[in-house]
């Protein structure tokens, strides 16, 4: 939620922080605004642009003179206030030479502004943020990490800031606490940003900032405190990112263009992981020894969202093939549950960014009562990724549309070698570990396959996308599958959508069934494809219009349908590989349709990073 970046060094500052904004665009996209300082600009003054709206209207509201030598910039996800001009960050002190740009939620920002209003403070704002400039001017005497290091002592809640101050040239003071802060050297200039994507077109040497830290910097040079204020030594990461790998490339929008490179992304998360000699898996990064696997009697998974979805994929997984007993927790929900943390279970924490808060506060509340915790992340070097005991990364490649589509898929190939070198650790057999290993990597080239259903799953979007209601029902680990399939049509068309489990639909969603809700099932060809067959002939005899995506040759299911989308044979347990990809499609092209922006989708944001 919300994007912030600062700058300082020789470039023209404004472009810099545009660009940067325009990359962390998918944080929050409703306003944005950007402070500068030096330059040509009077001595001594910050100029402040901010516009409602995305960062192409920020564009077109800066002067041609806003330039100077550092500035900061952000984008917006509205939590308190509107969506206005004024609302818009950066905020001011009273005196406007204090700047500040916030990505969080002070908690207690009502209690401050009543104190900071008593000592004649001015609010001009609606927003939480405006405490903090407000704050700093009351502590500043000339220096700025200073009054920055005072100011954060009163605030409660999470964020992200970075301030400059119009008397202090190039210099930018950043802070964390729970949203996610990246520091980018360049030579002879410096970054501050939300994310990595933001500052990748300069350079490739990042900094990262822990909880309770604060950071000072000039072109030249970066000093991070931590908690007790003492200097922390820390060096530069090199980050492997290419330029390229977020550009939209020939495709109209990235939900599409990150569709369509899964059967590579899958790939890279399988890549030198499947050991088919020993028909197991490797994953270098669990930090467990084997006696500590062996004895997990339970895997709990944390996630929210589409990783929810993959966290429950794996919980079916796990307890069919691997025989542990798994559960999949909404991260929102398990972090106030006071959860039971037992001494012989297995933690993870699904999230593409790694900055999600509920996820990383569910996390940490586990953490705390002993639970080890892996992560299966995307983003390297993001927080939870950070702050697990283990992992196992997915890397998908930066995931810029707001709808998550290839780091799922991604997430699931890390439960399925998960799921490997349980099994093979238990009681699964060489033969039975080869032949689960051997579909396993065949997955990219099953995924490709059925990419090529793209034009039919277009014709079928196009004549149903008008629906104003759509029922997605699956049945065992296809279950979670129609779960995605909804979350997906909804977010991107705002089509009301309902992932079911096709057995549970006779308990009440079959209400809902008429000639104008179509009903898109999954159908395996496993032990329950029967099942889930009467459960379409009950759709149907009742008037309701059905979609399928069922394997190609099932001519049963084909006949008795009215949209027919077929993926290739496989090990039944691989489907929700293949069978999501229909899925993407369809939410995609339905939102084409409808003129929906796809990538940005109204009211959402990529990177949840407050609760
Ligand atoms: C859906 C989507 C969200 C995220 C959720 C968790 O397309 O993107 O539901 O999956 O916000 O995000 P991460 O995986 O970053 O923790």
């Amino acid at each position: 939620m919300c994007g912030i970046i600062g700058y300082a060094g020789p470039r023209k500052t404004s472009n810099v922080l545009l660009e940067g904004l325009r990359r962390l665009e998918y944080r929050g996209y409703d306003s944005a605004g950007i402070a500068v300082g030096g330059g040509a600009n009077p001595s001594g003054q910050l100029r402040i642009v901010k516009s409602v709206g995305k960062i192409s209207a920020l564009k077109a509201a800066i002067p041609p003179d806003v330039d100077g030598v550092w500035g900061i910039g952000h984008t917006r996800w509205a939590t308190h206030g509107g969506v206005t001009q004024t609302n818009a960050h950066p905020h001011t002190d009273n005196s406007g030479k204090i700047a500040v740009v916030h990505n969080g939620i002070i908690e207690n920002h009502v209690a401050l502004k009543t104190m900071l209003q008593k000592k004649g403070c001015v609010f001009k704002t609606e927003t939480d943020s405006e405490v903090i400039p407000h704050l700093i001017a009351q502590y500043y005497k000339g220096d700025l990490l200073e009054a920055v290091k005072a100011a954060v002592q009163n605030l409660e809640g999470t964020y992200g800031i970075a301030c400059i101050h119009a008397d202090e040239p190039g210099r930018i003071v950043g802070a964390r606490n729970g949203s996610p802060l990246i520091v980018g050297v360049g030579a002879g200039e410096i970054f501050l940003a939300s994310d990595i994507t933001a500052m990748v077109a300069y350079t490739d040497k990042v900094v990262y900032l822990n909880d309770g830290e604060l950071v000072d910097l000039t072109p030249d040079s970066y000093s991070i405190l931590d908690r007790d204020e003492q200097k922390v030594e820390r060096p530069m990461n090199q980050i492997t990112w290419e330029l390229g790998s977020i550009e939209k490339g020939d495709f109209p929008c990235y939900m599409e263009k990150e569709i369509f490179e899964q059967p590579e992304s899958i790939a890279r998360a399988l890549s030198g992981r499947i050991d088919m000699e020993n028909a197991t898996a490797k994953l270098g990064g669990l930090n467990l020894d084997r006696s500590r696997l062996l004895n997990v009697g339970r895997v709990k998974i944390i996630a929210a969202g589409t990783s929810w979805h993959a966290g429950l994929v794996g919980s079916y997984l796990l307890e069919q093939v691997a025989r542990i007993p798994a559960q999949a927790e909404l991260a929102s929900e398990i972090r106030y549950k006071n959860p039971v943390v037992e001494k012989d279970s297995l933690w993870f924490t699904v999230s593409q960014s790694g900055e999600t808060a509920d996820s990383l506060f569910a996390m940490r509340e586990v953490q705390r009562k002993g639970a080890t915790v892996l992560g299966i992340c995307n983003v390297v070097g993001s927080t939870i990724a950070r702050e697990s005991d283990g992992g196992i990364y997915v890397h998908s490649g930066p995931e810029i549309a707001v709808a998550s589509t290839k780091a799922f898929t991604s997430q699931l190939a890390a439960f399925y070698l998960f799921t490997l070198l349980s099994a093979r650790m238990r009681h699964m057999s060489r033969e039975e570990g080869q032949r689960f290993a051997a579909s396993l990597q065949s997955v990219p080239d099953l995924v490709a396959q059925t990419l090529k259903t793209r034009d039919l799953v277009q014709r079928i979007a196009k004549k149903y996308c008008r629906a104003a209601n759509f029922l997605f029902l699956g049945r065992g680990i296809l279950y979670p599958i129609a779960l995605e399939g909804a979350l997906k049509l909804k977010e991107i068309s705002y089509i009301h959508a309902e992932g079911c489990s096709a057995g549970e639909m006779k308990h009440g969603p079959i209400a809902l069934i008429s000639p104008e809700v179509p009903s898109v099932f999954l159908v395996s060809d496993d032990y329950l494809r029967e099942k889930t067959i009467s459960n379409i002939r009950e759709i149907k005899a009742r008037g309701g219009p059905v979609i399928a995506v069922g394997v190609y040759g099932d001519s049963e299911t084909e006949n008795l349908v009215d949209a027919f989308i077929p993926v290739p044979k496989m090990d039944p347990r691989f489907y929700p590989f293949a069978m999501i990809v229909p899925l993407q499609l369809f939410a995609y092209f339905c939102a084409l349709e409808l003129g929906r922006d796809v990538d940005q989708p109204r009211n959402l944001a990529k990177s949840v990073t407050v609760e």
